[in-house]
């Protein structure tokens, strides 16, 4: 029996504010390779797009920009707090074309349908990420754009091995996966398309690196320990490491040093991006 779309599964990273700044943060790294997968898909000027697993509101505010002020973005999300901070933020913004709807847009009934559905770092989450394409598809009209991007948290690495930043990416792959979501979504997106009935999907891949002389170093390591802080909880749950072992007030501190003590580089997970247009009907 295939498993149902919707639903939730555990959610590893919780919706704190530090987590919700932490979401932004990501976002701002992020954003060249999101902005580049939904050009290439063909989201622009003028379209009405869905937004799925919204979070802080940073990919609809990305989407906002990319359709102009005579589109329409719609977010959604079904943690409550999640979309409080979107809302916040697009008042705070002025943004009159950006509206959120808490819920799965797979259970939720929409208006109309949308030229384009877009998502990052969702599908992960659900149990049946083709089975969730397939009924989020429902959303588009015929013709219109599909696009999501995920990432591989088995992927991101350093070179030579920083025994710290290596526990950190293990630790937070294994709270994902132990909270039963996948944490290799981006290896499986391709597939998933196709078994969601979609025509066959185009695929690419973004990766981050930097030196151990970036400045940025520091607020990286800033942002992947608050990461680690947001899975604490799940993390102590499933018995992956103890509080004494992380010492997550000097860890940060710690890593940075061994990095830069270490002449090396860090890789960021690949970050897969597909995108397809539905079937006219
Ligand atoms: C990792 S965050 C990504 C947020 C945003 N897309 C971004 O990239 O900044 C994933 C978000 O998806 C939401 N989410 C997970 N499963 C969902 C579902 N089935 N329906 C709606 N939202 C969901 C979570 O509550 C969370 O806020």
């Amino acid at each position: 029996m295939s498993e149902p779309a919707g639903k939730t599964r555990e959610y590893a990273l919780g919706h704190s504010p530090q987590e919700l700044d932490r979401l932004s943060t990501q976002a701002k790294l992020l954003e060249p390779f999101t902005r580049r997968l939904f050009e290439r898909a063909g989201i622009g000027r003028g379209m009405r797009v869905l937004d799925v697993g919204s979070g802080a509101g940073d990919v609809a505010f990305l989407l906002r920009e990319l359709v102009g002020p005579e589109g329409k973005v719609v977010g959604t999300d079904r943690a409550a707090q999640a979309l409080e901070r979107a809302r916040e933020r697009a008042a705070a913004l002025g943004y009159s074309n950006v509206e959120f709807v808490q819920g799965d847009p797979v259970e939720l009934t929409l208006d109309a349908p949308f030229d384009a559905l877009a998502g990052r770092f969702v599908l992960m989450y659900y149990p049946s990420p083709s089975e969730a394409l397939r009924q989020l598809a429902r959303h588009v009209r015929p013709g219109g754009v599909i696009a999501f991007q995920e990432s591989d948290n088995s992927g991101a690495r350093t070179y030579p091995p920083q025994p710290l930043f290596e526990r950190l990416f293990e630790l937070m792959q294994r709270a994902i996966e132990g909270s039963g979501a996948e944490s290799r979504m981006a290896l499986k997106l391709y597939p998933a398309f196709i078994a969601a009935g979609l025509p066959t999907p185009s695929i690419e891949a973004e990766v981050g690196v930097m030196g151990y002389q970036d400045a940025f170093v520091e607020p990286l390591a800033n942002f992947l320990v608050q990461g680690l802080r947001s899975m604490t909880p799940v993390i102590l749950k499933y018995g992956l490491a103890s509080e004494q072992e992380l010492e997550l007030d000097t860890y940060a501190r710690r890593m940075i040093d061994a990095f830069r003590a270490g002449g090396g580089i860090l890789m960021s997970p690949p970050f897969i991006g597909c995108w397809t247009r539905k079937p006219d009907e």
